[in-house]
């Protein structure tokens, strides 16, 4: 976590190294001679060539992300989660395929699907989060793919990875997952079974709510694939933003733990509410899945949401526009709370999703819990208050 990606060839100079590896900025490269052009053609991915093929920059992130995931080969940045979610799909699907998509995903990935892939003649298939090995029964001879999201976005159900990707990887079906919440520190996907580990380090990974990035790390036998397919789409990440992530990188761990724990505190809390009906926390035993994040997790990081006990909209953003520490936005990830008013239900298909009154999404931050708790409290009265006039 400190030193990954930190070659010495990239940080050395003359008399001793630099901590951090500079941003080299670079669109073309010089070469002495057409010979040495020609050469440098051969491995453009990890010695100077052309700008869009990165820098030591790039390179000390995606080495440092790699070290992270013990098994993988090699990591590819992108310029948001969007994009590497968009690409980890694309290396591993053709026309005529079939993909199982989690019914729990983050919305702009499903749309992804519903469009581009569709259009491309690539069938989408959404399945039950909590299928678990009975996803067996829904391959087809064109399943290539499943894509999960553990847990999921909005509704945080915990999905039996490991378990998926035993039947999967029978049927030598490759197995995609979105891990931006637990990242491989609380949650060592590639070990786990997965093929395709994607992270939006937009949120956890840069940590500081400036960076827009994506990755993906993927095993041996699909990394071919995916450089091709980033290239010919000219997938690129700036060096300063590479720079901003690897920065972000380094305290990952402290933030991470600090995050898990001011989230915990919160969340128990919030459960104990009359003004709460649900709290979906994977690590408490409310949230659907909560065995397989005991089972398989090593830590939970700080998004959540919770449903309130009746009420309508107007009573939620009484309860949100109330909020003094909390920023309202999308996004999360970074230092700071945030809350924001969700509605999961008419985004599923595959399995519905009900609860007693309209949801709020916390990111918990780095913030003493207590001042969110005393928020969080005003707030609810302040529901309570609204919903009570209301009659509901
Ligand atoms: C779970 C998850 N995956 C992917 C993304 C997409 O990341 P980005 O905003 O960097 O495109 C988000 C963004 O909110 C997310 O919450």
């Amino acid at each position: 976590m400190i030193t990954a990606g930190r070659r010495r060839e990239w940080v050395r100079g003359k008399g001793g190294s630099v901590v951090n590896p500079p941003v080299w900025r670079a669109s073309t490269i010089l070469f002495d001679s057409v010979e040495d052009l020609r050469e440098a053609s051969s491995h453009p991915d990890d010695q100077l060539y052309y700008g869009r093929r990165g820098t030591p920059t790039q390179w000390a992130l995606s080495e440092a992300l790699t070290e992270l995931h013990p098994g993988a080969e090699a990591t590819l940045l992108y310029p948001s989660g969007v994009a590497a979610l968009s690409m980890a799909l694309l290396s591993a699907l053709e026309a005529g395929d079939e993909l199982l998509m989690v019914d729990s995903c983050y919305e702009p990935t499903r749309v992804f699907c519903d469009t581009v892939l569709k259009a491309q003649g690539i069938n989408v298939t959404y399945y039950d989060p909590l299928i678990g090995q009975d996803i067996e029964q829904l391959f087809t001879p064109q399943t290539r793919a499943i894509f999960m999201e553990s847990p999921g976005s909005l509704t945080f159900e915990v999905q039996d990875i490991p378990g998926i990707c035993e039947v999967a990887h029978r049927y030598s079906i490759t197995t995609i997952l979105d891990n931006t919440w637990a990242t491989p520190l609380f949650f060592p996907a590639i070990e786990r079974g997965i093929d395709l580990s994607v992270m939006a380090c937009t949120k956890y990974i840069t940590g500081h709510s400036d960076t827009m990035m994506g990755s993906v790390t993927a095993i041996p036998s699909h990394i071919e694939k995916l450089k091709r397919i980033s290239n010919l789409f000219g997938q690129y990440v700036s060096p300063d933003d590479a720079n901003s992530a690897l920065k972000g990188l380094r305290t990952l761990e402290v933030r991470l733990k600090a995050h898990e724990k001011n989230a915990l505190k919160v969340a128990k809390w919030l459960s104990e509410q009359p003004e709460v009906a649900w709290v979906l926390h994977p690590a408490l035993s409310s949230c659907p899945g909560h065995e397989f994040w005991h089972r398989d997790f090593k830590g939970s990081s700080g998004l959540f949401s919770f449903v309130l006990e009746g009420g309508d909209d107007r009573d939620r953003t009484a309860l949100i526009d109330s909020l003094e520490h909390f920023g309202i936005g999308f996004s999360w990830g970074g230092y700071e709370s945030l809350a924001l008013p969700v509605d999961p239900q008419p985004i599923r298909t595959a399995a519905s999703w009900q609860a007693a009154g309209p949801v709020v999404r916390l990111h918990i931050g780095l913030e003493d819990p207590d001042d969110l708790i005393e928020d969080l409290a005003f707030g609810l009265k302040r529901f309570k208050a609204s919903r009570d006039q209301s009659g509901f």
